[in-house]
């Protein structure tokens, strides 16, 4: 009796095992998945006026529509507010100690239209490949008087052909886009927002770690497993591998805040259509929500630095585990061979225990 249950209890145990380790670099985590192909957002070598910023942006950093959705005003290269803020888990001694791209949030503003600031840099590869893996790293810090109020959104990627949707509560359904991006909470509490094709019957949402909105509006993952702190530097790494077979929800999110792993998700759905890959860094960051309780009470700022990307055309390779493919039927036959396989391997424990 034992011998036939152990299979049913070990194999979904067995097959969600996580394979990312407790701390790792963009390099490390670029080896492990190998991510060959790799670029740098440029930034100048000078402070700029909101002018020439907004320039600086639209020529050099291949713009979706070639513009700046949102917020061009709120965009300035300064220089570094928290020198001697050292850079969390650096591991690049190279990147530039220049100027940082700031954004300001005006007092009482919320929203992707009046807060912050919103534009899609689109990732080209000379040879016109496309991602299905992508990381992303970056740096963030806050103001000193920065109120996390009740939270906004910090950049992260995105892609599919809707170049518009997959935010501001219109949903993802697997053929238009994903997004991936971060949010603060009350207080600095950091989570993954990311807008899937999910909705409630998703097994990812049954999960304690995910709140999914049945809304339109993203899904929350993580809440509170790192925290941002005002006035410091910190650095936030994001590896997106999209699904693969398109039916199968074994696509992957996971972030290093500081270095530490703060979240991994291995069970995502993002596409049900090989039109989505992934296109490149969602810049987006402002107060909200979607009205006037999340704004700030007044001016604030955040700041950011070295933008540096690493792609594969490879999507991820991970083995959909059958607790989850119960709510997304078996759709190859790799998938039911892993399934006869790990039921037959959890036997085999069973019989050996
Ligand atoms: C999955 O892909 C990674 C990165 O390319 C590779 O190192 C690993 O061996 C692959 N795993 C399987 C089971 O194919
Ligand atoms: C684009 O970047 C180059 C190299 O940093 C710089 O010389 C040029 O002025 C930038 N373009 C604009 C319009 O600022
Ligand atoms: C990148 O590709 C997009 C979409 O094909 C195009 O609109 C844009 O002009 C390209 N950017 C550059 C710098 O080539
Ligand atoms: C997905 O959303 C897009 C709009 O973003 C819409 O044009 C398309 O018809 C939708 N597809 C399905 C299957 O609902
Ligand atoms: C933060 O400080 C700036 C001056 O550096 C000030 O203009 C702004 O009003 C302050 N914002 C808040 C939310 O206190």
């Amino acid at each position: 009796m034992a011998i036939f249950l152990l299979p049913l209890i070990l194999s979904p145990i067995l097959a969600i095992a996580q394979t990312v380790p407790q701390t790792a670099s963009p390099p490390d985590i670029v080896s492990q998945y190998s991510l060959t192909t790799s670029t740098s957002i440029p930034f100048p070598t000078a402070t700029t006026t909101n002018d020439d910023t907004q320039s600086f942006i639209k020529d050099n950093w291949s713009l979706s529509k070639g513009r700046i959705q949102n917020g061009r005003e709120n965009l300035d290269f300064v220089d570094d507010p928290f020198p001697d803020s050292p850079t969390p888990a650096s591991w690049d001694s190279s990147a530039p100690k220049g100027p940082v791209l700031r954004v300001t949030y005006p007092e009482g503003a919320f929203g992707s239209a009046d807060s912050g600031a919103q534009f899609y840099s689109l990732w080209n590869t000379t040879d016109g490949s496309q991602f299905h893996s992508m990381l992303v790293t970056y740096e963030v810090a806050l103001d000193a008087n920065f109120t996390f109020v009740k939270g906004g959104k910090l950049p992260g990627l995105r892609g599919g052909p809707q170049p518009d949707g997959c935010s501001g509560g219109n949903a993802a359904n697997g053929t238009n886009c994903f997004s991936s991006r971060l949010m603060w909470r009350t207080g600095g509490a950091g989570e993954v927002y990311g807008y899937f094709p999910n909705d409630d019957s998703k097994a990812i949402c049954s999960q304690s770690s995910v709140i999914c909105n049945s809304d339109g509006f993203g899904t929350s993952l993580s809440r509170g497993n790192f925290h941002f702190q005002a006035a410091h530097w910190h650095r936030v790494t994001m590896l997106v591998r999209l699904n693969d077979p398109l039916k199968s929800a074994n696509g992957q999110i996971t972030i290093y805040f500081n270095g530490a792993l703060a979240a991994n998700y291995e069970d995502i759905q993002y596409r049900s259509s090989d039109v989505i890959n992934i296109g490149g860094l969602y810049f987006s960051t402002f107060f909200g929500g979607d009205d006037s309780s999340w704004a700030p009470s007044g001016t604030t700022h955040a700041y950011f630095r070295n933008f540096e990307l690493w792609g594969a055309a490879a999507a991820s390779n991970l083995t959909t585990s059958p607790a989850q493919l119960s709510a997304t039927p078996l759709s190859s036959p790799a998938q039911w061979l892993f399934g006869i396989v790990a039921a037959i391997g959890g036997s085999f424990i069973g019989m050996i225990l």
